[in-house]
C-alpha cells in the first residue's frame, strides 16, 4: 500500500475518570475514530486518506483531538457530529477551519 496523501491521527487515550487531565476517549474519541474510518470508506477516500488511532497527542485540553498530516494542524473539541465534515474535507483536500485549534507553524 503506498504512502497516503493525508493522515488523520485520532487520540484514543483513556485515563481514569478522576484524572484532572481528562482524556479523549472519555470525550468519545473511540467512536469518532471508528466513524471517521467508515466515513472515509463511504466516500471512497480510504485508499488516499488514512484515519489512525493514536495514544495521547499531548493536546488533552482540547480533546477529542485529531492531528492532520501533512497539513500539521490540530482539530480540537471534535465530536461525532463533526465526522462527516472532516471526512468531506479530507476527501476534497481541504480542512475544516472551524475545528482548527492549532494551526500549522510557519517553516523556519
Ligand atoms: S488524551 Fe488525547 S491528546 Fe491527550
Amino acid at each position: 500500500m503506498p504512502h497516503r496523501e493525508r493522515y488523520l491521527f485520532v487520540c484514543i487515550n483513556r485515563r481514569d475518570a478522576d484524572n484532572p487531565k481528562g482524556s479523549c476517549a472519555a470525550k468519545g474519541s473511540e467512536e469518532i475514530a471508528k466513524e471517521l474510518k467508515d466515513a472515509l470508506v463511504k466516500r471512497g477516500a480510504h485508499k488516499r486518506i488514512r484515519a489512525c488511532t493514536s495514544s495521547c497527542l499531548d493536546l488533552c485540553e482540547s480533546g477529542a483531538s485529531i492531528v492532520v498530516e501533512p497539513d500539521h494542524v490540530v482539530y480540537g473539541n471534535v465530536t461525532l457530529a463533526d465526522v462527516g465534515e472532516i471526512a468531506d474535507a479530507a476527501a476534497a483536500g481541504t480542512l475544516v477551519e472551524r475545528l482548527i485549534v492549532q494551526p500549522a507553524r510557519p517553516a523556519k
